[in-house]
């Protein structure tokens, strides 16, 4: 197991590029099985969870060559198990993106149950009841969920009673190759939705609406082969720039989408983070005033993303005054709120808020990360610490950020990885 090392208070400088986004690649993927066709696909983050998804993809019996440094061909021809097995699943819950293709294109899925995870329970109900109204048969045995279709599965309007991400993810591609028409109402607003439906599209799927809460999928006979490139990775992009803020530094962050994390570039502006576009694709971050406190609440596409939430919170402890941070996705997502204390931040957890009194000074100290975006913000608030902040289980980055260490030193953070004992 890995640790990351980091001898903290340099302001960081220069230019880092974005790589592909990784839940947007995990969905992408496992739509490759809607087709006995190949499917190239471009800008794919070499990170952990997508490898363990090529692994569950060639498990079932697809081709995954890995062609240049981030290309992917998945040819998805002969898939002899269409079934996700538990090994795979429990290291990784989007395993469960395979429920609604394979539903779709087999009638038969198998998926094992994913259990809770370090930031909430997060069932997959709203996926099986939406398979369910498509007219597929839903059996839970064994800690395993099975969905069969003999006679494929149709067209319905399903309203998610919560948004749900991958389950608008899922349920769409299920609902590609239904009979008729599908209608997904309250779906998921978030850019990788959108993507996954171009993807769908060059495919031969038949959608519209994909970025609204109201998507319509007209099933057809049969999806094709297709090229793609993943859209970059808003959440990395959003993690970069709260580096570049919290350590007072002046840093590009190229190839990114601005469009796709307005709300936390809405937020740090507000907190005297200069923020600009100097060409397409590019920011330019720099951050030399104090810093004021601004209160968030995560909520669901457009609005500021849990996925930003405890990177956001690293940044709040460097703000003058008092940020109330609200969590309204996931019931337990301040597992870092204890670490950052331990370096030194003043974090007051009451219920759902989590109220950061700002400024405190940090100091390095051995932190473990409890999840991926935890472990950024405990990188983030090493970053900007005083002496040697060490954090532990790497393992999570490593899941979602592609080469970040290398990326920050880069940029002249002082950070290496080291073996642990943890
Ligand atoms: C996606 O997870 C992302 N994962 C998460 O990214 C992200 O935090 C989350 O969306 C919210 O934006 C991928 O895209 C692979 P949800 P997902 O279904 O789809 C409840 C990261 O760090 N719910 O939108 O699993 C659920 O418990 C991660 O990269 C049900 O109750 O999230 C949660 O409270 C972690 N029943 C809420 O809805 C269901 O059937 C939203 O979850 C499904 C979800």
């Amino acid at each position: 197991m890995d640790k990351f090392v980091i001898d903290g208070g340099l302001a960081l400088k220069g230019q880092v590029a974005i790589s592909g986004a990784k839940n947007s690649a995990l969905p992408v993927l496992a739509a490759c099985l809607l087709t006995d066709e190949p499917v190239v696909l471009h800008r794919i983050p070499r990170v952990v969870d997508i490898r363990t998804m090529q692994k569950l993809l060639a498990y079932m019996g697809a081709a995954v060559t890995e062609e240049g440094t981030n290309t992917v061909r998945v040819h998805a021809a002969n898939i002899s198990r269409p079934e996700a097995p538990y090994e795979i699943v429990k290291t990784m819950r989007a395993s469960s993106l395979v429920l609604g293709p394979l539903a779709g294109r087999f009638g038969s899925a198998k998926v094992s149950m994913p259990g809770g995870c370090a930031i909430g329970a997060r069932p997959i109900n709203l996926h099986t009841a939406g398979l369910e109204q498509l007219g597929a048969r839903i059996l839970q045995s064994h800690g395993d969920i099975e969905a069969s279709a003999p006679d494929g599965l149709r067209g319905a309007t399903v309203h998610f009673d919560r948004i749900t991400v991958t389950g608008t993810e899922d349920l769409m591609m299920a609902a590609v190759l239904a009979r008729g028409e599908t209608i997904v109402e309250n779906a998921a607003r978030e850019p990788e939705v959108v993507d996954l439906a171009n993807l769908l599209t060059k495919m031969g799927a038949r959608i519209t609406g994909a970025g609204t809460s109201s998507i319509h999928i007209q099933g057809v006979e049969k999806l094709h082969g297709a090229e793609h490139e993943i859209i970059p990775d808003r959440i990395e992009a959003g993690t970069f720039v709260i580096a570049a803020a919290i350590t007072r530094g002046d840093v590009l962050v190229t190839g990114c989408e601005p469009e796709h994390f307005q709300s936390l570039i809405v937020k740090l502006r507000q907190a005297g983070v200069e923020i600009t576009e100097p060409e397409k694709s590019v920011l330019r971050v720099r951050a030399g005033a104090a810093l004021r406190s601004i209160d968030a609440t995560t909520e669901e596409h457009p609005g500021f993303a849990t996925d930003l939430q405890a990177q956001y919170m690293a940044l709040m402890t460097q703000a003058e005054g008092i940020a109330i941070v609200t969590e309204r996705i996931f019931e337990n997502r301040f597992m870092h709120a204890p670490e950052l204390a331990r370096m030194g931040a003043s974090i007051r957890i009451e219920g759902r808020q989590a109220i950061v009194a700002g400024p405190r000074r940090l100091s390095g100290a051995h932190v473990m990360a409890s999840d991926l975006r935890a472990s950024a913000s405990l990188v983030l608030a090493g970053l900007v610490a005083s002496g040697e902040t060490i954090v532990d289980r790497v393992y999570h980055m490593d899941r979602g950020y592609e080469r970040m260490q290398e990326k920050l030193a880069g940029l002249g953070a002082r950070i290496r990885r080291e073996k642990s004992n943890a």
